[in-house]
């Protein structure tokens, strides 16, 4: 049995092969429409979540199966003190698999540990979150074409921002991957990624503070907002949410083919003008995150079709 805890559980050709699956189920939706009939999907969300919870939900649906779950911890018995490693021993006995985005870095990796069906982490504390990056994988595959040689601007919360540790785990592994990490002084990236990943694999990167400097060389944008749940103190949060403000006049520097991609929520960091622009595709991005989460369930309860 697998779980999805961190990209990396995938190899390069198995994440080629859900993206390929992801694709073909993007042109061919009625092959798949009953691919799940009379299996159950566990949400287990002690956080916060829109696009996530409700994509997998929107995935295991489109696959014909069934969903179940809570969307906080206080409507669970987390609230009275269960642990998650009690939970997960109960939901095996009701779902299929299960999704799970909990605040602490590695609570799904405690729940793996006990489960008996797939455990998918949905996003832990500040750590990974595996299955946006999938969802990035496939936008950029899908819209630019590769995987490969590209220069990618991490623009924003680069230390709290779990989407962008996944996905630069991931990226790393494709030929002449280029980053250009660009975040106030404060929230730059940890040095435990630059020491074990990026320098490790002698990935080319550079660190900025301006995003005018970095905008004419990139192929593609990945903007992230101020993760404030994960601040100590308001003040540092009110101090930096607004650091960043992408707007047309910013876009102008940009090179024509660039892509600006958004796990989403946003907050204020792209300006709603932005969303016009062609080279915006946040929007398609979310689009991706069902499809690519309907091949992930595939994948981990191994179905063909
Ligand atoms: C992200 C998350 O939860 O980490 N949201 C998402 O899943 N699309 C990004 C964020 O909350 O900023």
């Amino acid at each position: 049995m697998k779980h999805l805890m961190s990209p990396l559980d995938f190899s390069v050709e198995e994440l080629d092969h859900i993206l390929d699956l992801a694709n073909d189920i993007e042109n061919h939706p009625e092959k798949y429409a009953h691919a799940c009939a009379g299996k159950k999907l566990a949400t287990l969300f002690y956080e916060p979540s829109t696009r996530t919870r409700l994509s997998f939900e929107a995935a295991m649906l489109n696959l014909g199966g069934s969903v179940l779950g809570f969307s906080s911890a206080d409507s669970s018995s987390a609230a009275k003190g269960e642990s998650v490693s009690d939970t997960i021993r109960v939901i095996s006995c009701y779902a299929d698999i299960c999704a799970m985005r909990h605040p602490k870095e590695g609570a799904p990796m405690v729940a793996a540990s006990k489960s008996s069906i797939p455990v998918i982490n949905a996003g832990d504390g500040g750590h990974q979150h595996p299955t946006q990056t999938l969802t990035d994988l496939l936008t950029i595959r899908s819209l630019k074409g590769r995987l490969n040689n590209l220069t990618i601007g991490l623009c924003g919360d680069l230390k709290f921002g779990r989407t962008v540790h996944s996905l630069i785990h991931a990226l790393v592994r494709y030929p002449d991957i280029r980053f250009v990490l660009i975040s106030p002084e404060e929230l730059r990236i940890p040095d435990y990624i630059k020491e074990n990943v990026l320098d490790k694999d002698h990935i080319s990167y550079k660190e900025v503070e301006r995003m005018e400097d970095a905008l004419p060389n990139l192929d593609l944008l990945y903007m992230t907002r101020v993760q404030k749940e994960r601040f100590f103190n308001e003040e540092d949060y009110v101090r930096m949410k607004d650091f960043y403000i992408l707007d047309k006049k910013k876009m102008e520097l940009a090179p024509s083919d660039m892509l600006v991609l958004h796990p989403l929520p946003r907050v204020n960091e792209i300006s709603v003008e932005v969303d016009e622009d062609p080279r915006a595709v946040y929007f398609k991005q979310a689009q991706f995150g069902v499809y690519v989460r309907m091949a992930l369930i595939l994948t981990l309860l191994e179905i063909e079709c």
